[in-house]
C-alpha cells in the first residue's frame, strides 16, 4: 500500500511528482504530501485526503519550483490518517526527508533507543523513526547519506521502498527496497521513482526494477549505482523496456476505472489467450507450463494461494482443474496458509494468483511453500512484480493495467489463463479426448465475443440496480463452477456500494441464509443451464415460497427461471466451465451501477487499496 514518487534531473519536480501521485493513488488515498528542493529551501506540504486537496493546498500555500521532488499517498497503517501523519517526514534536524511504503516491524524498539538518545517525534509513523535513525547512524559515523541508509536499513525489520534527500546534498536521491515495490525510470541525465512504472511512461521506457535488498544512488547527471545492502557488493543494473502506454492508464472517455475495465474484458481475455491458444492446430502453448511438464505430471496435487478476488478465481480453477485434468487441487487464503504450519512436500505444486503480484501474504506463502521444496507458478498480471519475480516458473495474464480497486479484468483473464492451463495439462494427461479438447479450444476461442453480448445488458441491469440500490442486504447464490461467481459478486457489491452482501452455494441456503430472506431482500441466482440446473431451479422455488426478490443470471433463452424470478439477465450460452467467465459480467455491471447511484467513490472505495503488501 502507498505509492511513492521522486524525480531528480532538469524539469521541474512538480507537475511529475503530482501527476504521478494521481495515477499510485489507486494505492492508497487517505493522505498525500510533497516535498520539493531547489537547491535553497526545501518546500514541503502534506494533508490528510487526496491528492486532489493536495494539490488545492499546494498551488495556494508553497511556491512549487525545484528539480528534486519525492511525493507520497498514504493508506494508513502506523498512525491515524492525519495531516501530521502524512508523508514526508523530516529528520529532527530538518536536513533529511524521506518517503516510505512498507511497515518498519521494529519501529517501537527503534524509537525508544532514539528517544533515549534525545530524539524527538511529531508523527505515530514507523517511518518518522527510520529518517531519524538514518540521522543518527549518519551523524554518529560521519558518513555519507548513502552508507547512512544502508547502515540504518540492516537494523531493520519489516517491508520498504524508500527515498531519501538530504538538504545538503542537493543532486542526489537515495531508494532502496525490501518486500514493497520501486521502478527507477533512467531519463537523459534525470531519474524517475516510483511504485510502479505508470507515472514516468510519458517521460522514458527505460526502467529498472529494485530487487529486494537493494539500494541506488540517483546522481543528477551522474549513473546509477546499484547495491545490495547487506553486503555493499555492485550490481550491474538491468534496465527493461516497458511496454506500458499512456492510453492504457487514463480513463478513455468512461467515467470510471471501473466501467473501462469490465467493458475491456472482451480484448483483455483474447490478450490472455493470444499465441498461447491455437484452435487450428488444437494446441495450446504455454512455455512455463511446457518447461516444467514433468513436474506437474508428478505432483500430487495443486494447492492454489490467493487472495480476495483472486482467491475467487483460484476457487474455479479447483472445479476446472478437478474436472478437465483430474488432478486434485486446494484452494488456501494466503494469509491462513502461510501461518499454520501446512504439509507440503516436493511433489506439490503451489499456483499463486494475484494481479499486483505485490499481496503480501501470497508473496510470503510461496515462499514458505520454496523453502518446503514444493515448485511454484505465478499467474500474475503486473510484469515483473514481486510473486513473479520470485516464482519458479509462471504465465502473465496481460490483462493490462487494472486501476480500480474492485477487481474485474483480472479475475476474468485468471480464470481464462488457469483454463488454460487446466486444459494443456488434461491433454498430457490423457484425462480429454482430442475431440473434446478441440472443442473447448474452439468455444474458449468464442468466449471475448460472448463477453461483447454479456456486456450489451448494461442497459437492463441498470434498471435493475435502480430497483435494489437501497437494499441494506443481499444474497447470491450459485453451484459448481458459478459457487465462486456468487462469492466475487458479493464481494464486488460491498466493497464499492458498502451494501452487505453474501456469497453461498445455492443448496447451502437452506442449511442458515434462507432465514434471512423476506420481501425485502435481493437475491442474485446464478442458474445457467448446464450442471445444476434443475437443482438451481428448485432453490428458487424455495425463495420464491419465502418472498424473495429473484434476480436470476441466465443462459439466453431461459424459460423456467423467467417464470419464477423478479427479473432475469442473460448470458450468451457455453460450455459449463468457461460460463463463470460471462456470469460474472452482470454482477460487475449491477455492483458499479449501484455504487454509482449511492454516491460512493467507486475506484477508490473506503479504507480498501489496490495492492495490499502490508500482511
Ligand atoms: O493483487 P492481488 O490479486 O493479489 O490482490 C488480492 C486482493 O487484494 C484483491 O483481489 C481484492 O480483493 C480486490 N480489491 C477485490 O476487488
Amino acid at each position: 500500500m502507498c505509492g511513492i514518487v521522486g524525480y531528480i534531473g532538469h524539469r521541474e519536480a512538480y507537475p511529475i511528482v503530482i501527476k504521478g501521485l494521481q495515477r499510485l493513488e489507486y494505492r492508497g488515498y487517505d493522505s498525500a504530501g510533497i516535498a520539493l528542493y531547489d537547491g535553497k529551501s526545501i518546500k514541503l506540504s502534506k494533508t490528510k485526503g487526496k491528492v486532489a486537496d493536495l494539490k488545492e493546498r499546494l498551488e495556494s500555500e508553497i511556491s512549487i519550483d525545484g528539480t528534486l521532488g519525492i511525493g507520497h499517498t498514504r493508506w494508513a497503517t502506523h498512525g491515524i490518517p492525519n495531516d501530521v501523519n502524512s508523508h514526508p517526514h523530516y529528520s529532527n534536524s530538518g536536513d533529511l526527508v524521506i518517503i516510505h511504503n512498507g511497515i518498519i516491524e521494529n519501529y517501537d524498539s527503534l524509537k525508544k533507543e532514539l528517544i533515549n538518545r534525545g530524539y524527538t517525534f511529531q508523527s505515530d509513523t514507523d517511518t518518522e523513526v527510520l529518517i531519524n535513525l538514518i540521522e543518527d547512524v549518519k551523524k554518529n559515523e560521519n558518513i555519507k547519506l548513502g552508507k547512512a541508509v544502508q547502515i540504518a536499513l540492516n537494523q531493520v525489520v519489516g517491508a520498504y521502498a524508500i527515498a531519501v534527500f538530504d538538504k545538503n546534498k542537493p543532486n542526489e536521491i537515495v531508494v532502496a527496497k525490501l518486500g514493497s515495490p520501486l521502478a527507477i525510470g533512467i531519463g537523459d541525465d534525470e531519474f524517475f521513482i516510483a511504485s510502479d512504472a505508470s507515472p514516468f511512461i510519458e517521460y522514458t521506457k527505460n526502467a529498472i526494477y529494485l530487487e529486494d535488498e537493494q539500494m541506488a544512488i540517483l546522481r543528477r547527471g551522474k549513473d546509477i549505482k546499484i547495491r545490495k545492502i547487506k553486503n555493499d557488493a555492485l550490481v550491474d543494473p538491468y534496465v527493461q523496456e516497458l511496454q506500458l502506454n499512456l492510453e492504457q492508464i487514463e480513463k478513455g472517455g468512461y467515467p470510471h476505472f471501473m466501467l473501462k475495465e469490465i467493458y475491456e474484458q472482451p480484448s483483455a481475455i483474447l490478450d490472455t489467450f493470444r499465441g498461447r491458444l491455437l484452435s487450428n492446430e488444437a494446441i495450446i502453448k504455454m512455455a512455463g507450463v511446457e518447461d516444467n511438464m514433468k513436474k506437474f505430471l508428478a505432483a500430487d496435487r495443486i494447492i492454489i494461494v490467493a487472495c480476495g478476488t483472486s482467491w475467487h478465481a483460484g476457487l474455479v480453477a479447483e472445479y476446472i482443474f478437478e474436472d478437465l485434468a483430474r488432478i486434485p487441487v486446494e484452494v488456501e487464503y494466503a494469509s491462513e496458509f502461510r501461518y499454520r504450519n501446512p504439509v507440503i512436500t516436493e511433489k506439490d505444486i503451489v499456483i499463486a494468483i494475484s494481479q499486483s503480484g505485490e499481496t503480501a501474504d501470497t508473496l510470503a506463502a510461496i515462499k514458505l511453500a520454496k523453502s518446503k521444496g514444493a515448485f511454484v507458478f505465478g499467474v500474475c498480471n503486473v510484469v515483473g512484480s514481486s510473486i513473479a519475480r520470485e516464482s519458479n516458473a509462471g504465465a502473465y495474464t496481460h490483462a493490462g493495467p487494472e486501476i480500480g480497486v474492485a477487481s474485474t479484468k483480472a479475475f476474468t483473464t485468471q480464470i481464462t489463463l488457469l483454463t488454460l492451463m487446466a486444459l494443456r495439462l488434461a491433454r498430457a494427461k490423457g484425462t480429454m479426448s482430442s475431440s473434446e479438447f478441440r472443442h473447448h479450444l474452439i468455444e474458449l476461442e468464442t468466449i471475448p465475443g460472448k463477453v461483447e453480448e454479456a456486456l450489451s445488458s448494461d442497459a437492463y441491469v441498470k434498471t435493475v440496480a435502480e430497483i435494489y440500490k437501497d437494499s441494506k442486504n443481499c444474497l447470491y447464490l450459485g453451484r459448481g463452477f458459478n459457487f465462486p461467481v456468487a462469492l466475487e459478486g458479493a464481494l464486488k457489491l460491498k466493497e464499492i456500494s458498502y451494501i452487505h452482501a453474501e456469497g453461498y452455494p445455492a443448496a447451502e441456503m437452506k442449511h442458515g441464509p434462507i432465514a434471512l430472506i423476506d420481501e425485502q431482500m435481493p437475491i442474485i441466482v446464478i442458474a445457467t443451464k448446464k450442471g445444476h440446473y434443475e437443482k438451481v431451479v428448485s432453490n428458487i422455488q424455495e425463495i420464491k415460497s419465502r418472498k424473495g426478490k429473484i434476480i436470476g443470471i441466465v443462459t439466453k433463452g431461459d424459460v423456467s427461471v423467467k417464470e419464477l424470478a423478479d427479473h432475469v439477465i442473460e448470458v450468451p450460452e457455453t460450455i459449463e466451465c468457461l460460463t463463470p467467465l460471462l456470469t460474472t459480467i452482470p454482477l460487475q455491471l449491477l455492483s458499479y451501477h449501484i455504487a454509482v447511484m449511492l454516491d460512493k467513490n467507486v475506484d477508490q472505495p473506503r479504507n480498501l487499496a489496490k495492492s495490499v503488501t502490508v500482511e
